[in-house]
């Protein structure tokens, strides 16, 4: 059977990512996190000094562009990828409150994102890929087959996000995490460059209300669908 690009775009914490991991094992497709990368360069200005409290020093980010290096790498135990920085395994350190709160100045950052899509255009040009992110249905592959546009609330996003950071026995205040996913859904949707939205041709799916195993359902089903009509 012919492959097809699979593009799920939506706010932080919907869940999309489970669902494009599960829907990406499930069909025998590569499956890419495009905000693992934004996050690994996040943690890389971290790691240099590039930030001064929350102010990220740009010229000399744009420096260091090039020094960049995001590789995936499967994890042959539970066979998902992992994130890698420069050779180094960072898929756990990119998760921390201290990322997810610097994270979304970085992404607005034009040379960052244009660095960052075409490095995600190379990975996804053999098609047989569920990539999940912010514009990958309206920049990144426009052209996807499957675009799916995934919501929830804030209170459930951060709810979720809370307990998955609790359950990583991180300290967490279920507060302070509602207030970063407004944060970002603030940044992510109004900012220049890329900003969070629908594509025209994106299919819908609220999941405020639905099981891991309905929206699998549905997802198999438009998958299916997308591949007979192409
Ligand atoms: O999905 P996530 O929470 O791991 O994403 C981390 C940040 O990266 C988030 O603030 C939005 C940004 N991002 C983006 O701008 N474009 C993408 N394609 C993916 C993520």
């Amino acid at each position: 059977m012919k492959k097809i690009t699979i593009a799920i775009d939506g706010f932080s914490s919907c869940g999309k990512s489970t669902m494009a991991k599960d829907l990406a094992k499930e069909i025998g497709y590569i499956y890419i996190d495009s905000g693992a990368m934004y996050r690994a360069v996040t943690l890389y200005c971290i790691k240099n000094g590039l930030f001064s409290g929350d102010e990220i020093n740009i010229p000399e980010l744009e420096r260091h562009i090039k020094d960049i290096h995001i590789t995936f790498k499967l994890d042959e135990k539970t066979q998902l990828p992992r994130t890698y920085l420069n050779g180094e395994d960072v898929e756990d350190a990119i998760r921390t409150m201290e990322v997810s709160s610097k994270v979304s100045p970085v992404s607005a950052i034009d040379f960052v994102r244009s660095a960052l899509v075409s490095l995600q255009q190379e990975m996804g040009k053999e098609k047989g890929i569920v990539m999940d992110g912010r514009d990958i249905g309206t920049t990144v592959f426009p052209e996807a087959e499957l675009k799916i546009y995934v919501t929830a609330s804030p209170d459930i996003r951060a709810l979720r996000r809370y307990d998955e950071l609790q359950a990583k026995g991180q300290e967490v205040k279920f507060e302070e995490i509602l207030q970063n996913v407004k944060e970002r859904d603030y940044i992510d949707q109004n900012r220049k460059v890329s900003p969070l939205k629908r594509a025209k041709d994106a299919l819908l799916l609220d999941n405020s209300l639905l099981t891991i195993e309905e929206q699998k359902e549905w997802l198999l089903k438009q998958f299916e669908k997308a591949t007979q009509q192409n």
